[in-house]
């Protein structure tokens, strides 16, 4: 359009310079009829330029309008992705807070010499009265199981001691319903002991129990025992 516009220019000019004037001094209607024409054809070659220019105006602004929008989604896009990552920052530093779980617990709650749990007709949950250690408290004395507080690993372990032999020791560990591993002896004054790793949802509960017609023995200086530890979370 710019072209067009300095050459209509140019011939407005060029009609009335100096040199023409004196080179070519043409009659007076033609010239300006020529001139005239000459102008319109540019006023339609000015038009078509400038309707040129409005499409090519709308044209950018369709796209920028369109570059605008995109980003907006991309904007919105990211603040989903930071909601998220707060989200699993929380969550994180929920786990942190209930990270720290240990605990370990004997069979008495106190007393001197020996003295023997069972044997009962079934299968019976050993009560560890004597808590020596609780950090998180997710062992309960009182239900007699632990409950894992948070999703992740666990290790246990569960120690005990029996009778003279008259009867077997057997304690099993158990995940909610299911039996996990058994610790079984019968010697005079036997020992035995197991250990394991669960993976545990939030709410699980772990416990021993005492093998049906089994007898588990314990005194002050504590054989009969039960630790848990939260390994990770996860
Ligand atoms: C079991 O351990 C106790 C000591 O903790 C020990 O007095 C006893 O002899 C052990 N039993 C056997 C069969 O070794």
């Amino acid at each position: 359009m710019k072209i067009s516009v300095s050459f209509t220019l140019l011939l407005l000019l060029g009609s009335v310079s100096p040199s023409e004037n004196v080179e070519s001094q043409q009659p007076f209607p033609q010239d300006i009829y020529a001139a005239l024409r000459k102008m319109t054809a540019s006023l339609v070659q000015l038009k078509a330029d400038m309707m040129l220019l409005q499409r090519e105006i709308t044209d950018i602004t369709l796209h920028l309008k369109a570059e605008v929008n995109k980003q907006k989604a991309e904007i919105g896009q990211q603040k989903t992705e930071v909601d998220k990552q707060k989200t699993e920052v929380d969550k994180l530093k929920q786990q942190l807070n209930v990270r720290q779980v240990a605990f370990s617990a004997s069979l008495l709650a106190g007393g001197k010499g020996n003295k023997y749990i069972g044997p009962f007709r079934t299968d019976t949950t050993l009560i560890y009265k004597h808590v020596q250690t609780n950090i998180g408290n997710a062992y309960n004395s009182n239900t007699r199981v632990f409950t894992a507080p948070v999703r992740g690993v666990y290790h246990f372990e569960w120690f005990i001691t029996g009778n003279n032999g008259a009867h077997a020791a057997g304690a099993m560990l158990v995940k909610n319903s299911e039996n996990v591993f058994m610790a079984w002896e019968k010697l005079n004054y036997g020992n035995a002991s197991n250990g394991v790793t669960l993976l545990l949802e939030v709410g699980d509960i772990v416990f021993v129990r005492l093998s049906a017609d089994n007898v588990v023995r314990d005194k002050e200086s504590k054989h009969t025992t039960f630790s848990g530890h939260l390994l990770f979370p996860m």
